[in-house]
């Protein structure tokens, strides 16, 4: 076992260090504020490859393995996890998914925009009454020939009023259940197709979440993803490796949170010494330390079982409820180091606090992943 990084991987981890310093961190606190998200970060993001790390040359990608990913992720979401939670989506439930399921066809319209950044996607399973109940799709795709007629409503739609392609989750067959789901691609501008206001959030302010509502949405058959019914297992399938890309947001949540503490630590006097020479604060940054490389662990290992083509289902539920917890463990420490320092914007800790939690709702809750992992071990 070698936990050596490989010069390749130190170069991709050190250019997306470079990139969130010089292009993410300036503004950041503003964007957040504001709840904006320039698109001419998104294009850098794009030009940087950062949008469609995995996908092959032969479609615009960057052709590289999921430990970059997860490097990349990492670095970024140190900074700006609004901004790595795009670039999540697109790369593993967006362009993963059209590239492992999809037709040359799609590859070839949507895939070679996607992977460069020149558009974006988006994924949209949840609804207003169906969220870990995954199943329970109420949006309909009727099957009228050569067509589908999408009807229905989707909620927490991440790059909801950004993305040119969308990834729309329903059912066909409901006598069928999970079996009769189709997965659809739905242009942005399709008639009927309409995008709800905004959410105002708690964390990630500036990534665009909206509501999605489709009306009588007419989308060619050729648009289906996978076979006639297999929209569910495309989902979760594409979901497995979502989230990796998640437990790596949360990593670095953690590690640009800590990273912040330890260096206040040794700036701050109190008591005639720096506070990292108390204990109180050692060896709260001895637990964050730990809790973090544990935490890099679990994604590195998610992110190796699915570049050997091994089961990885279970492994990245591990690395995502984990790490998602020691992105809120963490992240509540490092504002209580920063005392009354981290109650106030200028200091960082406090948005990487508000951003930690999506983590442990988003892309399966803390509990769903649970559920994944409780039955592999009980089988
Ligand atoms: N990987 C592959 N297949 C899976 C799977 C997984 N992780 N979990 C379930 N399946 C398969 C099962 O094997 C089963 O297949 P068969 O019929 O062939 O046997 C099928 O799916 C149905 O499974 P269950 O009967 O177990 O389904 P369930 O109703 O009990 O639900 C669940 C299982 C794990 C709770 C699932 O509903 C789930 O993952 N829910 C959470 C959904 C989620 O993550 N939503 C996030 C929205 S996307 C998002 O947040 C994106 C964004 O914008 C940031």
């Amino acid at each position: 076992m070698n936990f050596i990084l490989s010069e390749e991987h130190l170069a991709v981890q050190q250019a997306a260090r470079e990139f969130a310093q010089m292009e993410l961190l300036p503004g950041v606190i503003d964007r957040d504020e504001h709840q904006v998200f320039p698109i001419e970060i998104t294009k850098k993001m794009g030009e940087m490859g950062f949008l469609g790390m995995m996908v092959s040359p032969k479609y615009g990608g960057g052709g590289m393995d999921t430990i970059s990913y997860v490097l990349a992720m990492e670095e970024l979401s140190k900074i700006d996890a609004s901004a790595s939670v795009m670039m999540s989506v697109n790369n593993s439930l967006v362009c993963w998914g059209i590239e492992t399921y999809g037709t040359e066809e799609q590859k070839l319209k949507y895939l070679t925009k996607l992977a460069t950044g020149e558009i974006i996607g988006a994924f949209c399973l949840s609804e207003p009454e169906a969220g870990s109940d995954a199943t329970s799709q109420h949006t309909t795709a009727l099957d009228l020939g050569d067509h589908y007629v999408i009807n229905g409503t989707k909620n927490w739609i991440t790059n909801g009023s950004s993305a040119s392609v969308y990834i729309v989750i329903a059912q066909t067959y409901p006598e069928k259940g999970h079996k009769g789901i189709n997965a659809i691609i739905v242009e942005r501008g399709t008639p009927g197709f309409q995008i709800g206001p905004k959410e105002n959030k708690m964390g990630i302010r500036a990534s665009d979440t909206h509501q999605l509502m489709f009306t009588d949405v007419k989308v060619p058959k050729e648009n289906r993803i996978g076979e006639d019914g297999f929209g569910f297992k495309f989902a979760m399938n594409t979901l497995n490796g979502g989230r990796i890309g998640i437990a790596s947001q949360a990593l670095g949540i953690a590690s640009g949170a800590y990273e912040l503490a330890l260096k206040y630590s040794k700036e701050r006097k109190a008591f005639g010494k720096e506070i990292n020479k108390h204990q109180a604060i050692a060896f709260k940054l001895a637990d964050m330390a730990t809790q973090i490389d544990a935490a890099r662990l679990l994604c590195f290992k998610s992110a190796w079982l699915k570049d050997q083509h091994l089961d990885y289902a279970h492994a990245s539920a591990m690395a995502k409820v984990f790490s998602s917890k020691v992105a809120m463990d963490t992240t509540i420490e490092a504002v209580q180091i920063h005392g009354g320092y981290g109650f106030v914007k200028e200091y960082h800790v406090e948005r990487l606090m508000r951003d930690a939690k999506i983590t442990q709702i988003y892309e399966g809750t803390s509990e769903v992943q649970k559920i994944v992992i409780s039955r592999e071990i009980l089988k």
